[in-house]
């Protein structure tokens, strides 16, 4: 990889997404996400399918903008920023691994002419200095492939190549979308290892969606997404709720199933500066 040092700060404030279908309605991806991740921190983001996780993955990696809210990377505002600046963004400072196998990759180059082109907007100094492309898929367990077309390689083989790829520019920010769901588990250990060298080596900010319990297990910090909204935290073990716009709190799945849509409940503050939420019943008069 290259060796450009430091994580980047990502902000976001309000940020909401649309989609325009087809048929012409718009579906809501994000409804108002905000967020603050450190330099150099790592963060895995969970939740079911739909909440739109991908979405803001997309965003942060400056490949779309949002339709409302503000995105920052360290002082720079990236969801105001114009194209130009943006391409810059992702071919140096940000990468991106798309969800899936396929969309990372030239389908019809090597491995070696992958990597090339994922750094061609790198300087011919920093190129020089960069981890050879032979070192780098040695280091994803691709060795034996350099010379291998993609549209070759099975599922695993492409997303381990899309890694090195990604991490081949010495990123300040890396956005990795399930980057180990099609590997066996030693694969997924390996590149969950190299995920976390690239911290290591250059402080990058990572951020990775994964649906493996094993995977956000390694992650300091996790963030459970829900409707377009940040719904939960766990951060060193500890688990909390997250309060979003307009007082919106999330509640706990288990308790969401218990109490459904509808449900009334009270707030009771107690003298120990705690408070207490607990349904309210009919006895008490209320329905
Ligand atoms: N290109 C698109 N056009 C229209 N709707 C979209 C598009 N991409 C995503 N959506 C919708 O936006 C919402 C959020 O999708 P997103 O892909 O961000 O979710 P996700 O959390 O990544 O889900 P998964 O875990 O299945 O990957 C969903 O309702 C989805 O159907
Ligand atoms: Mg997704």
């Amino acid at each position: 990889m290259a060796q450009r040092e430091g994580g980047v700060a990502v902000r976001c404030q309000g940020v909401v997404h649309l989609y325009r279908t087809f048929e012409g309605h718009d579906v809501v991806a994000l409804q108002g996400v905000d967020l603050e991740i450190e330099p150099g921190e790592r963060v895995a983001f969970l939740g079911p399918s739909g909440s739109g996780k991908s979405t803001l993955l997309t965003l942060l990696g400056g490949i779309q903008r949002p339709s409302a809210g503000r995105i920052f990377l360290g002082e720079e505002e990236i969801s105001r920023m114009g194209e130009r600046y943006l391409a810059r963004i992702r071919s140096r400072r940000v990468s991106t691994m798309l969800q899936g196998a396929t969309r990372n990759l030239l389908p019809y180059a090597t491995a070696r002419q992958n990597l090339a082109y994922a750094r061609l907007a790198l300087s011919a100094e920093e190129r020089r200095e960069a981890m050879s492309g032979a070192e780098l898929l040695d280091r994803v367990g691709l060795g034996g492939a350099i010379d291998q077309v993609v549209a070759t390689m099975s599922g695993g083989q492409r997303q381990r190549l899309a890694l090195a790829c990604a991490v081949s520019t010495g990123p300040q920010l890396l956005l990795a979308d399930e980057p180990t769901s099609q590997l066996s588990h030693a694969d997924r250990d390996e590149v969950v290892e190299l995920i976390h060298h690239l911290g290591d080596d250059l402080g990058t900010t990572i951020v990775v969606v994964t649906h493996q319990p094993e995977v956000a297990a390694t992650f300091p910090r996790t963030i459970t997404m829900k409707g377009g909204r940040v719904g939960a935290e766990g951060r060193d073990g500890s688990d909390y709720a997250v309060v979003g716009a307009d007082g919106m709190l999330h509640l706990p799945a288990q308790l969401a199933v218990e109490w459904p849509a509808g449900t009334l409940v009270r707030f009771e503050p107690t003298d120990g500066g705690r408070l207490v939420v607990s349904r309210a019943d009919d006895t008490e008069g209320l329905r």
